[in-house]
């Protein structure tokens, strides 16, 4: 049996990071959050005070290290040695990743690492152009989705229950707002890959979508 690349693509807040860490975790694959690559890049441009500034960024990009160290509970996140994996979630960062995941040396950057964390097989890789640049030529692809209604629910009960105030309807112009920049920018747009198996989830629990994810590996791996 061999160990496949197991491309996941889809728009923000399908539910593709908590799918693909409970897939991997069950296969014993390794699980490659890519988005938290591109908000390692912006969180460490934030870190310097400085205006938008496309080509520092991209040397940002180009000199950084970022790490991914998995735990049972959580994928921790590093860049050059500084733990991260909260602070890529806050306001800030997510308000800019898109501008950054825009640049294409940026891209450059992050696809070129993302192609060596891969090139063995036995990952499962989530993000928005894995079937279509990072690895064209995966056994899986799947394009994970769900309506907008549904992910900002999702995302609203998520927040609620670490006990911060939201407010549903900006959730959902975020989330809308979001798919545009991710699905509109010139390099790299989110895009279902030919060949990808297409999966609504918004009447699905996480553990059917994991389940099924995990059967469709099985079939493959033969
Ligand atoms: O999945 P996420 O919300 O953590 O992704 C953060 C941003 O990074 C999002 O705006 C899309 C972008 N991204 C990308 O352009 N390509 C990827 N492979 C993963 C994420």
């Amino acid at each position: 049996m061999k160990k496949i690349v197991v491309a996941i693509d889809g728009p923000a807040g399908a539910g593709k990071s908590t799918i693909a860490k409970m897939v991997a975790e069950k296969i014993g694959y390794a699980y490659i959050d890519t988005g938290a690559m591109y908000r390692s890049v912006a969180w460490k441009f934030l870190q310097t005070g400085k205006e938008f500034d496309e080509d520092y960024i991209s040397m940002l990009a180009n000199t950084m290290v970022i790490m991914f160290k998995p735990e049972a509970s959580v994928n921790r996140v590093f860049v050059d040695d500084h733990e991260v994996t909260e602070a890529i979630r806050s306001a800030e960062v997510t308000a800019l990743v898109s501008k950054v995941a825009a640049i294409g040396a940026v891209r450059e950057a992050m696809v070129d690492q993302q192609r060596r964390m891969g090139e063995s097989g036995g990952v499962l890789m989530d993000g928005r152009d894995i079937g279509t640049v990072v690895f064209p030529n995966a056994q899986l692809k799947v394009f994970l989705t769900a309506t907008v209604d549904e992910r900002a629910m999702r995302r609203y009960k998520e927040l609620i229950a670490k006990g911060q105030q939201v407010d549903l309807e900006q959730l959902k112009k975020d989330i809308a707002s979001r798919d545009k920049q991710d699905s509109e920018r010139a390099i790299s747009p989110l895009r279902q890959a030919e060949d990808a198996v297409y999966l609504d989830t918004s009447d699905m629990s996480i553990n059917q979508v994991a389940d099924y994810i995990e059967g469709l590996v099985k079939e493959r791996e033969q």
